[in-house]
């Protein structure tokens, strides 16, 4: 059985007391989750201590939403993963089409990234997707062949199987424009495919999320795809009864 995650990425918005108040937010309400759902929250750097503090008496995990791809030193202005790790973190989104867009994160950077984050025992939420023009013209399949290939075919399988994927197109973030349950199912199980060409049985254990304008209203016919194994959400986490509401489309 995989594991079901719905995980919300706060990306850079609340104050730390607004963050505080949507983690209590979240807390409160936590019973009303299914019990087979693992609910993630990744707020900003600065509030990974105070939400921690939250949350740690209750089965919601936190995850930062990046790491440094060096160990420490001389680097200002980066968080290394090992520093993630020692707040209680037990994820970090890696890769994340913003980072990837704005901040010039390649293949490369993110191969270093990954093995520090797994050494550091952070699970690594490692996102994947293809630029509208790409979906366009046809490449989305090989677009996220080589973000697969080129950063998780170097993992042993011990290292694979702490990964979570996350599929989200990067026409359909923060957008409004959602992948079909259809569109999304069909590369969904593209990447289950890739994965199990490299890592055989290993790949049907590995949970795939979906990201891009998933909120209470589509959730449930997404999350009804075989393939679909949850979703990272942006600004429907940001509210505590939209975040909750996803995770009850389970
Ligand atoms: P939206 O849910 O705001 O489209 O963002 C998705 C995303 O990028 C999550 O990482």
């Amino acid at each position: 059985m995989r594991k079901k995650i719905v995980a919300g990425n706060w990306k850079m918005n609340t104050t730390v007391p607004e963050g505080k108040a949507l983690a209590e937010a979240i807390a409160a309400r936590v019973k009303e989750i299914p019990a087979d759902v693992q609910l993630i929250v990744a707020p900003p750097f600065t509030h990974l201590v105070p939400v921690s503090e939250i949350l740690c008496k209750t089965p919601v995990a936190v995850s930062a939403q990046d790491c440094a791809d060096e160990p420490k030193g001389a680097f200002t202005g980066e968080v290394a993963a090992s520093m993630i790790a020692s707040v209680g973190c037990t994820y970090t989104i890696l890769g994340h089409s913003e980072r990837r867009q704005y901040y010039g994160e390649t293949s490369q950077t993110l191969v270093k990234k990954m093995a520090l984050a797994l050494e550091n025992g952070l699970k690594p939420i490692y996102c994947v997707g293809e630029m509208k023009d790409e979906r366009v013209a046809g490449r989305h399949f090989e677009v996220v062949k080589a973000q697969i290939e080129e950063v998780l075919f170097g993992l042993s399988a011990e290292q694979m199987a702490k990964v979570v994927v996350a599929y989200e197109p990067v026409w359909a973030i923060g957008t409004g424009l959602t992948a079909t349950a259809e569109q999304a199912q069909e590369i969904h199980a593209y990447i289950r495919g890739l994965l199990r060409e490299k890592f055989g049985a290993l790949a049907e254990e590995i949970t795939i999320l979906y990201g891009g304008s998933c909120k209470p209203s589509n959730a449930k016919e997404l999350f009804a795809c075989p393939d679909i194994d949850g979703g990272l959400i942006g600004g429907a986490s940001l509210k505590a009864d939209d975040f909750i509401a996803i995770a009850q489309a389970y």
